[in-house]
């Protein structure tokens, strides 16, 4: 028999900030050496639970257990087992990458080639000699990623690591922490976007309004949310024949847009992918300019899991140059 050892261990966390209930009972369950997506809307309590987590702020009523330690009776234990890294980077921006690698390494009592192994690594090298200052977004979110991970952590806590970046400075983090959760590190990230959540995580946990609405793995998540097929009809006589196409395929109701030549239906089934969608086509004969497969939007999930829009719908937050 096997005992699962959790990382992450809470259970009913609740935190008020006055009149608002940010938490109210979450519970996670992170095995060690896993990444937990915590996926959630803005306002949902994704950083307050980090904070908590972290030792940062105390929990109203709750516990949680972190790498073993109880982060209200040990937080000095917590603290020296993990590594948190904000949406908002904590390095100084009047230093270079070098200078600030270098300070939290002697802060930290690590040996200065742990720096520059740290910058080679984040490919900040080249930029290691000028002020932070004039860094690109992404590379402050990957020399904080870097400053966090010079005494490697037993638990990486990461609160939308990505949110604003490009899509390259995404795929870099995305990269990382795929690497270190090779490693054995357990990782709990929060975000935004499913995409995120479905390319990293192991298990995702939906919260919404400060308690998990769902959880699964990205897998068990995707069969029960689905996705949106699309095709693009070459003849806007045909619209009516992709429509029944479509509608064999998904088993759902089409939904036609003839302005634009394009029907589209709601799909939770694993085996139609863009191939099989066009080769259909083509064997009904029906001329296609354009086919897509769409993840669904986290407001489709939330739509579907908890059969309302997130608590407080807006857009991603952007992050200060
Ligand atoms: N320091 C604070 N003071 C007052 N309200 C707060 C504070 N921090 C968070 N909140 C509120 O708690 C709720 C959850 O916030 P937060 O944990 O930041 O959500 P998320 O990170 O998912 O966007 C929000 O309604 C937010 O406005
Ligand atoms: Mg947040």
């Amino acid at each position: 028999m096997t005992t699962t050892t959790y990382a992450v261990l809470s259970e009913g966390l609740h935190k008020r900030y006055g009149e608002v209930h940010a938490l109210r009972g979450l519970d996670l369950a992170v095995p060690e050496g896993t990444v937990c997506g915590v996926l959630g809307p803005n306002g949902a309590g994704k950083t307050t639970a980090v904070r908590v987590l972290t030792t940062l702020t105390a929990p109203d009523a709750g516990s949680a257990r972190v790498a073993g330690c109880d982060v209200v009776r040990d937080p000095a234990g917590v603290r020296g087992r993990i590594a948190v890294t904000g949406q908002y980077a904590a390095v100084d921006g009047d230093l270079t990458g070098a200078e600030n690698l270098r300070l939290f390494a002697r802060l930290l009592r690590a040996p200065r080639a742990r720096a520059d192994e740290l910058l080679e690594r984040f490919e900040l090298a080249g930029a290691a000699g000028r002020p932070v200052r004039g860094w690109s977004g992404g590379m402050r979110r990957r020399l904080d990623l870097a400053v966090s991970l010079i005494v490697p952590p037993r638990v990486l806590f990461l609160d939308e690591p990505t949110t604003g970046l490009d899509p390259h400075s995404r795929n870099g983090i995305w990269d990382t922490v795929r690497a270190l959760a090779h490693q054995g590190t357990t990782v709990l990230l929060t975000t935004q976007y499913l995409e995120e959540a479905d390319r990293l995580a192991d298990e995702i946990v939906l919260v919404d309004d400060g308690r998990a609405a769902h959880r699964g793995s990205p897998a068990e998540l995707k069969a029960l949310i689905g996705g949106w097929a699309e095709v693009v009809v070459a003849d806007p006589a045909r619209l009516a024949d992709a429509a029944a196409l479509l509608d064999r395929l998904t088993g759902s109701v089409p939904v036609l847009d003839a302005d634009r030549q394009t029907v589209g239906a709601l799909t939770t089934d694993p085996t139609l992918t863009l191939p099989r969608l066009v080769r259909a086509a083509d064997a009904a004969g029906v001329p296609l300019l354009d086919a897509a497969l769409r993840p669904p939007t986290l407001d489709a999930v939330f739509l579907r899991l908890t059969g309302r829009s997130p608590a407080s719908p807006t857009g991603p937050q952007e992050v200060p140059a």
